[in-house]
């Protein structure tokens, strides 16, 4: 298992972050351990995987008529916030907010579809051998003799069942039981097997695990310790970067970038956040945002390992924002976490819901609970305090100057029936 760094001399301030996390309180933690340091061999990885959707991207445009518009690249727009901004409380310039509209991704309609798409033709051209990626007919012969399994909330499955079935995979998709019944339904409806556990998602991975273990032809792409997931991910962030230039939004020491990103298992927001170091090095800062009653990436930064999990010190795992709801982050993630994330927030799940539908009457924009956490961190970017984070970290700039960015990482596959049940739940947040 990857360790954590550990940090030392924090000790007393860090315990009372967890006996705050632990009483469910909305809590703020700086990790005071990033280096915002990416290894050439990391920078070569997302390199690869940039190169191998770019490479696939002429058949995925053929086989998926959602993907012509943008010539076969699972690509999100950059949309501006100042629409949405007052409603949600930003209290900063409104121009300077921006949404990352990742439940706009086309095909499964989450920040999952980046890794989740890479990790299977990262499998396909395994098996099928290079120079097959321009030949769909030929790739499909070789892959409907194998299965690919994967553990998930709901989401990855989704994004690794359409892509894998477009090529002629089977699929199976292991799931908890805090899994939303119509991400279920929606999966079947696609062909893709899916199997209940009992348990949470920790132990639902674990089966699932098990159960591909020793299997022939089967190939498990594993939620907590999959490069090809994590380094997919992290191909977002030269899509980012080219439409911040295009939007006119200059990033460097004296112009930071302020990203904040909803976090489950860990894998999406640090292969995001690897990319975004890779790229803009210490001018960026990748804040991820947890759910109050699963902060499994906050407690796993603060005690140097994943060993621990929320039910440690009292936490339910219970929480609205099913994509989030993870008792124990991936080893894999935190040890990228470690360097590259800035900071951690938890947000109550009232204030997600009150985020949800404020953001959809301001914009039109339909999220689900977990994709509107991001707005959580947003929330506490004041003059104040983001002058005193960067004079903290050595990097004192105007506030003023700085952009932020809200990832929303998914809801286009919300059922009207259930948006509309979203819409109208009471919530009671500030
Ligand atoms: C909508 C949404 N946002 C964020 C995440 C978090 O991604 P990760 O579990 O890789 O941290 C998920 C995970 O499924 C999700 O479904």
């Amino acid at each position: 298992m990857n360790a954590v760094t550990r940090v030392p001399g924090h000790a007393s301030a860090d315990q009372a972050t967890v006996d705050r996390l632990a009483r469910g309180e909305p809590t703020a933690w700086r990790n005071p351990a990033r280096t915002a340091r990416v290894t050439e061999g990391e920078c070569a990885a997302i390199a690869t995987a940039g190169a191998r959707m770019e490479r696939f991207a002429p058949e995925l445009a053929r086989l998926f008529f959602a993907l012509r518009a943008t010539g076969g690249h699972v690509e999100s727009p950059l949309l501006p916030g100042d629409a949405l901004a007052g409603a949600v409380g930003f209290p900063g310039n409104p121009a300077s907010l921006f949404i990352k509209a990742d439940h706009l991704l086309p095909v499964a309609g989450s920040v999952k579809a980046r890794g989740g798409s890479h990790a299977v033709l990262e499998i396909a051209e395994r098996i099928a051998g290079p120079g097959m990626h321009a030949d769909a007919q030929a790739m499909r012969r070789e892959c409907v003799h194998h299965e690919i399994s994967v553990g998930s909330t709901g989401n990855l499955g989704l994004s690794i069942g359409l892509f894998a079935a477009a090529l002629g995979f089977r699929t199976v998709v292991h799931m908890s039981s805090h899994a939303k019944a119509w991400k279920q339904a929606l999966l079947r409806e696609q062909g893709v097997r899916v199997v209940e556990h009992a348990g949470d998602y920790s132990e639902a991975l674990a089966s699932a695990r098990l159960h591909a273990a020793g299997l022939p032809r089967h190939h498990f792409i594993d939620d907590e310790a999959s490069e090809p997931l994590l380094y997919g991910y992290a191909t977002a962030a030269a899509e980012l970067a080219s439409q911040l230039a295009a939007a006119g939004r200059t990033v460097d020491r004296g112009h930071p970038l302020f990203v904040y990103l909803p976090c489950g298992v860990g894998g999406a927001p640090a292969g995001i956040s690897l990319g975004l170091n890779a790229i803009f090095g210490r001018n960026v800062h990748c804040f991820y945002v947890e759910p109050t009653e699963a902060p499994c990436m906050v407690l796993a930064l603060i005690h140097g390992s994943t060993e621990r999990s929320i039910y440690d010190i009292g936490l339910s795992g219970l929480t609205t924002a099913d994509g989030l709801a993870v008792p124990r982050a991936s080893a894999l993630a935190a040890a990228v976490a470690s360097r590259t994330a800035a900071g951690m927030f938890t947000v109550r799940d009232a204030t997600l819901l009150s985020d949800l539908q404020r953001v959809y009457q301001a914009s039109g924009l339909r999220l689900e609970p977990s994709a509107t956490a991001g707005f959580e961190g947003a929330r506490h970017a004041t003059d104040q305090a983001v002058a005193a984070y960067l004079e903290a970290i050595d990097m004192p700039a105007s506030p003023g100057d700085a952009t932020h960015v809200v990832w929303a990482t998914g809801g286009a596959s919300v059922p009207d029936r259930e948006f509309a049940e979203l819409l109208a739940q009471p919530s009671h947040s500030s």
